[in-house]
């Protein structure tokens, strides 16, 4: 484990956990704000479940982790980043004096996270809470982690009042739910607000050709979806030479086993490794159309009005798909022509899709879940001379 750290006694600690590359993105704004903070400091403990793209985005927000618990291995199981997450967490939160946790979204880092914060009896604070598909394989395994940590929860930071209301269903104390928006918005609004001129990347010479954005990840494309998908982009090239395509590629094994060997020789198409935040913002802010799986670049899309056409069935983020930005496709290699045959023709179907709404929120999100942070932990209840033990009882559910 890698240690950097200057703590200051007079404010609470708050542990904010971040395994992968859009929590990075989701939670920097929260560091950033608690940073600023008076009353409480973050301790920023990066799990490396995504080493590498943490990294890139930390360098992004000029952001550096005190603890770097390093568990990423190839190929790992779930199982087996479930064991390592939960030995690590479980040890760290049982040695440290930490006033709450922070976790955010669905991942295996952010499950472990709030069940070892649970199993510490520290209270969890879970940012993103409330989306759900109601299908358990899909996302997989994300949607029963998302539903795990909202039984585990203390504060559930909802981005939308849609997903506030299905906490309310699922019987979560009202007065522990908060409408704070999607911390993405803060994160896309602070790098935009601080974008250089960037050069289009992958080698891509011709900034003037209209350019689809492709990205592709989660666990239940992979194999013969993802290869359907790789091919519909190869025929897209094919009838579209007057059209370039980017597919910036997860570093997992899996996903380019699918893509290389479809896509690596294909005119038109660009594969190249993941993009800086900044690099990949500004590529979407260029982008005509956007072919995605991610949940993440569906919120930003819907932000900025870029239509994007979801490789998935489903989403937890129907809010995009009622502003008229998010179009459900699949991975059927016919949907997805068909439906990028429309953009690519029909200028009203187009311009339908990029009305763009601020329906994730209004790019203040953080500060509303550190001012209410503050507002909890600073409370006089909170404050009344009890051992630490009994003051985080006091917060557990
Ligand atoms: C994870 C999250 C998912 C999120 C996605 C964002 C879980 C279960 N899933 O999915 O919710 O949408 O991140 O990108 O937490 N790998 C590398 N190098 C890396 C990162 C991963 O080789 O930099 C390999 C891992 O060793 C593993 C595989 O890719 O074999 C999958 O990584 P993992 O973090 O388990 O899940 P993701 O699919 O990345
Ligand atoms: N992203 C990035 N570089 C890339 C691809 C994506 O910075 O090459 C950002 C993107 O802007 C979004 C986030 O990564 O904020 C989405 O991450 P990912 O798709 O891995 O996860 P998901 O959102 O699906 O959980």
């Amino acid at each position: 484990m890698k240690i950097q750290n200057n703590r200051n006694h007079l404010k609470d600690t708050v542990a904010v956990i971040v395994g992968t590359r859009p929590e990075a993105i989701k939670l920097a704004p929260v560091i950033q704000q608690l940073q600023a903070s008076k009353k409480l400091q973050p301790l920023i403990i990066s799990t490396s479940q995504h080493g590498d793209m943490v990294g890139q985005i930390f360098s992004n927000f000029g952001i550096t982790a005190d603890l770097d618990l390093e568990v990423m291995r190839p190929r790992q199981k779930l199982w087996d980043l479930s064991a390592i997450l939960s030995t690590e967490l479980g040890r760290l939160f049982s040695t440290r004096q930490i006033s709450a946790v922070l976790v955010q979204g669905d991942t295996t880092s952010a499950f472990i996270g709030g069940l070892c914060a649970f199993y510490n009896k520290i209270p969890l604070g879970h940012v993103e809470a409330g989306l759900r598909s109601h299908n358990r394989y899909s996302p997989f395994p994300e949607e029963l982690n998302r539903t795990m940590l909202s039984r585990l929860a203390s504060w559930h930071f909802a981005p939308t009042e849609y997903t506030a209301e299905l906490l309310r269903k699922e019987n979560i104390p009202e007065n522990s739910i908060y409408v704070s928006g999607n911390t993405v918005v803060d994160a896309l609004h602070w790098m935009v607000d601080r974008l250089k001129p960037q050069n289009l990347p992958g080698g891509m010479m011709d900034g003037s050709r209209k350019l689809i954005l492709v990205t592709c990840h989660r666990r239940e494309n992979l194999g013969l979806p993802m290869r359907s998908v790789a091919l519909a982009i190869k025929y897209i090239a094919e009838s579209h030479p007057e059209v370039n395509i980017l597919f910036p590629m997860h570093p997992n094994p899996l996903v380019r086993e699918s893509i290389i060997p479809i896509l690596a020789h294909q005119r038109g198409v660009f594969l190249c490794e993941p993009l800086n935040y900044d690099e990949f913002l500004d590529v979407l802010q260029k982008s005509h159309i956007v072919l995605s799986d991610s949940g993440g670049v569906q919120e930003e899309a819907t932000a900025l009005g870029k239509p994007v056409l979801v490789l998935r069935r489903e989403t937890e983020r129907p809010e995009g798909v009622e502003a008229g930005t998010l179009r459900l496709v699949g991975t059927d290699v016919q949907d997805i022509l068909r439906e990028t045959e429309k953009l690519l023709t029909n200028e009203d179907e187009y311009l339908a899709m990029t009305k763009g709404s601020n329906i994730y929120g209004d790019g203040h999100a953080a500060e509303k879940i550190i001012r209410i942070l503050e507002d909890q932990l600073n409370s006089n209840e909170c404050c009344l001379p009890i051992s630490s033990d009994e003051k985080r009882v006091h917060f557990a559910h």
